[in-house]
């Protein structure tokens, strides 16, 4: 499975997770994103969708997380008193029940332990990440909530490089501009979330304003779409089935050069 355009994510979906799953993947998506991290994400309720889609494994594209014990809470799933390369192995195996599948397309480190640097746990995480990676059992690594210094330095460090970058992409940092600089440089897919939610301000100028009306679209679509023209990997969580088609439908058209370079400066004049 070749990894999708577009990602639909499972978080804060709770008891409707399966239902809402389902209909994503009966609009069209087929790559899905999730986390074993009961607080926000109900990752069994994913694996039940998926098994009840009647669309076959090898169609879809799974990325799940790993999620360090100050972001759960109490519903944990590994042992709070094992070191980390071991909560790794206990959360990806746990994963792997929720989901019922024997793979992983995308496994991502949630977010690093700090907020600038690394710290020797995140080293040792990746080391068991690297490690599922070698048994087969994860295709890609990926990590999410990473700061540029941060991703540089777990370049440095990695055996097996990272191939995912997630990130909260906000247009007054020119939509992390140079975060995706360097994900470019590295070969790196860079997926943005949070790409309506975190903006909201901006959707409401003039600028966008005359980008949605030249184009015809709504004005979801002009931010998937402009996500996709400049090489990142979108998501949407919407709950709505008709922003789902609305979402994919985004593909359907293009944005010309001189409208992605007034959204790339959308938040930044
Ligand atoms: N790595 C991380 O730490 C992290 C953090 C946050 C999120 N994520 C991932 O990213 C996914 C998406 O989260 P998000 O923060 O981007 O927010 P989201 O859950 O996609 O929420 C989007 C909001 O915009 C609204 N909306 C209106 N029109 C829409 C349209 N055409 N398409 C889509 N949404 C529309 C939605 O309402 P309707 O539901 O009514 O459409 C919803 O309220 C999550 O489910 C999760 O998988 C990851």
């Amino acid at each position: 499975m070749p990894t999708p355009t577009f990602l639909y994510g499972t978080a804060w979906k709770e008891d409707e997770t399966e239902r809402l799953v389902r209909l994503a993947i009966e609009a069209g998506f087929r790559g899905i994103d999730t986390a074993n991290q009961r607080r926000h994400y109900f990752e069994a309720g994913v694996g039940a969708a998926i098994r009840n889609s009647g669309v076959s494994r090898d169609e879809l594209f799974l990325q799940t997380k790993f999620t360090y014990i100050d972001s759960q809470d109490h519903r944990l799933p590994y042992d709070p008193n094992a070191d980390v390369s071991t909560q790794v192995r206990q959360s990806f195996a746990s994963s792997l029940e929720h989901l019922q599948v024997d793979t992983i397309d995308s496994y991502v480190l949630h977010g690093p332990s700090r907020r600038r640097g690394l710290g020797q746990e995140d080293l040792d995480v990746w080391r068991a990440m690297e490690e599922l990676h070698d048994s087969q059992r994860v295709r890609f690594l990926g990590v999410s909530n990473v700061a540029l210094d941060q991703l540089e330095l777990l370049c440095d460090h990695a055996r097996v490089q990272p191939q995912f970058v997630q990130n909260r992409c906000y247009a007054r940092t020119a939509w992390d501009r140079d975060v995706r600089r360097f994900c470019r440089a590295r070969g790196i897919l860079y997926q943005g979330f949070s790409l309506l939610t975190a903006n909201l301000a901006e959707l409401r100028t003039a600028a966008f304003r005359e980008i949605v009306l030249r184009a015809g679209r709504t004005p979801a679509q002009i931010v998937f779409r402009f996500a996709q023209q400049v090489g990142m990997l979108p998501l949407t969580g919407t709950t709505n089935p008709e922003h789902m088609r609305e979402d994919l439908a985004a593909q359907d058209f293009d944005l010309s050069p001189a409208d992605l370079q007034r959204m790339e400066n959308l938040g930044v004049n």
